[in-house]
């Protein structure tokens, strides 16, 4: 075919592609209906759950699982599919006795040690299995929460944060889990190995991303429901890609809320969130270039399963930083930076890694930022991507320790947490207004070809600062609307700052403030986390979708335009290439 259709195919979820489950209102209505507003705390210890006797259809009319091929175990023949990373170890998961101190930088450079280890425990880890899902339980979209839900999630994080203050080292306390964040991302597991410097595990920039935090919230979400003794009780997701939902959801806002947090931008409180960066001040203009940071992240920039879900990222990987996927670096970055507090030294809480989960909206954040990977993998279907799962060993055997909502410490998979129906939630479904928002056609290039006769060449501007605007001229890998993308090579950033660039191709006007155009083709950016440390990694842009919007036939070199969107120094960039996609795998059915 001349002209591939865009990779997006079916975007609606139906009734065929997702079964149905009930809605969060049903369980309102016929769960605990007589005490729904008389919710109190549990001392958190073992009591009979009464509702674990209801059927679902899960297994029956599941299309996941016939994709998981389950009938024949979690990791099957396709494993022999050779991935990248294939010849060293998945991650091993921490030893507590040896967990040591955390870092982080403040805004002034200073490097501070920080303790966010768990506590130990007296009952060896054991394996964790998935408990039979008898209930899906309905994550709500934040903006629909009824008065009641929000009245019981209140109660769960005030319960969360007594049980902390009665026992502050019971891990299920409010602290503890927040610290869990702060543990597994600001350098406290290292696993020293012979004749190398230690390996520090770190759970951001890689293919780790995804399923580390949604284990984080499998258990965060078990343990508030315990606390409460709901056992059906769903955490929110923060709707930040849909206009109904892209402010900091209200009730997180009341002082005397035990989900309101001192520590965030206060400028930002009532503002739509920016998915972008870019400074502008038009909520609309804002608006628009969420929903186009959306649509490239999810959809465009994509040319393989590793682009969204993060690199490979193995035990003993020398630097603790691979490459994060696009959803990671673009807008799940951005909401932490928006809601930090620039007053606090290290932007605390969600502006830094160390502090981030110390806001209890870092988790309806990342439950969205978890709905991201559920919409990628069931409801987004894509000619370049016909297969979303990850057929590596590496990944698939990767495993973190966490506590559960008994409080015994478990071992849990990647490849268990792989389909979150399986795991016993889902989520509230709403529309997806990214879907369709392509960039309208980019027509004249008079502009373009002005700009190219001052822009920098590959062969002599690397290495690069870039403190400021650059534009280089890029050949392509052949003439015209080639399937291609964009490689940005040896980023060095300095891992305790906010650093972010926007790149774009072609573009014809200066207008910084604006993303919702075809030259966009996507975004580099990380949280701070960690004291000092330089790490090299790098981006895969696809350029495909762009080009059909451009006018490139005759053309064998492009402009491409980088825009830092942060102050001052802190990335260097190594080279800037053009390489052919390698055509989209068969699907296998
Ligand atoms: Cu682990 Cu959003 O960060």
């Amino acid at each position: 075919m001349a002209s591939l259709p865009l990779p997006l195919t079916s975007a609606t979820p139906s009734s065929q592609s997702r079964p149905i489950f009930a809605r969060p209102s049903y369980f309102l209505t016929h769960a605990k209906r007589s005490n729904r507003l008389r919710v109190s705390c549990t001392d958190g210890r073992n009591k009979k759950e009464a509702s674990r006797n209801v059927e679902t259809p899960l297994g029956k009319v599941d299309r996941r699982n016939m994709l998981l091929g389950l009938g024949g175990g979690l990791y099957g023949a396709a494993n022999l599919i050779s991935t990248p990373g294939a010849s060293a170890d998945p991650v091993k998961p921490p030893q507590l006795d040896t967990c040591g101190n955390s870092t982080y930088s403040t805004n002034l450079q200073q490097t501070i040690e920080v303790a966010c280890c768990p506590p130990t425990s007296q009952n060896p880890a054991i394996d964790y299995q998935l408990p039979p899902v008898t209930q899906m339980k309905i994550r709500p979209a934040a903006q629909n929460l009824s008065p009641e839900y929000i009245y019981k999630y209140n109660k769960a994080i005030e319960c969360m944060k007594k049980l902390q203050e009665e026992n502050p080292d019971d891990p299920r306390g409010f602290m503890q889990q927040a610290n869990i964040h702060c543990a597994y991302c600001n350098g406290a597991y290292t696993y020293p190995q012979p004749g190398q410097d230690p390996f520090t595990l770190q759970t951001h920039f890689s293919w780790l991303f995804f399923p580390f935090h949604r284990w984080y919230l499998y258990f965060y979400e078990r343990i508030l429901g315990k606390l409460i003794g709901d056992p059906t009780f769903a955490l929110p997701f923060w709707n930040w890609d849909n206009p109904k939902g892209m402010k900091i959801p209200k009730f997180f806002l009341d002082h005397n809320s035990p989900l309101y947090d001192c520590k965030r931008n206060q400028k930002h409180l009532k503002s739509v969130v920016d998915l972008g960066f870019t400074g502008s001040t038009d909520p609309l203009q804002v608006v628009s270039n969420n929903l186009t940071v959306m649509y490239n992240e999810m959809i465009g920039a994509n040319t393989d399963v590793y682009d969204f879900m993060g690199q490979p990222y193995c035990q003993g990987t020398q630097s603790s930083y691979a490459a994060a996927g696009a959803v990671e670096r673009g807008s799940h970055t951005a909401v932490h930076v928006f809601v930090g507090d620039p007053r606090e030294a290290a932007n605390e809480d969600l502006g830094n890694f160390y502090s981030a989960a110390r806001d209890p909206l870092f988790f309806c954040h990342h439950a969205n930022v978890d709905r991201m990977w559920t919409l990628w993998q069931y409801d987004l279907s894509s000619e370049q991507i016909p297969d979303k799962t990850i057929h590596s060993d590496n990944f698939n055997n990767a495993e973190f320790l966490f506590y559960d909502e008994n409080a015994q410490l478990v071992r849990v998979k990647v490849g268990d947490c792989v389909n979150n129906q399986l795991m016993g939630y889902d989520f509230e479904e709403v529309d997806l207004p990214w879907v369709d928002y392509r960039p309208p056609p980019q027509t004249t290039k008079a502009k373009v070809t002005r700009a190219t006769k001052t822009a920098e060449n590959t062969e002599t501007v690397f290495p690069l600062k870039l403190d400021q605007i650059v534009r280089i001229i890029v050949p392509k890998t052949k003439k015209g609307k080639a399937d291609e993308s964009l490689v940005i090579e040896n980023i060095t950033i300095d891992a305790s700052k906010f650093l972010k660039f926007d790149v774009f191709v072609n573009d014809e006007d200066d207008d910084l403030t604006e993303l919702d155009k075809a030259a966009y083709a996507g975004t580099f950016a990380q949280v701070p986390h960690k004291g000092h440390k330089t790490v090299t990694t790098w981006i895969k842009l696809r350029l495909t979708d762009l080009y059909k919007r451009m006018d490139v036939e005759d053309d064998d070199t492009v402009l491409v335009t980088l825009v830092p969107r942060h102050q001052g120094e802190g990335v260097t960039i190594g080279g800037v290439k053009i390489i052919e996609n390698p055509p989209p795998p068969k699907s296998s059915g």
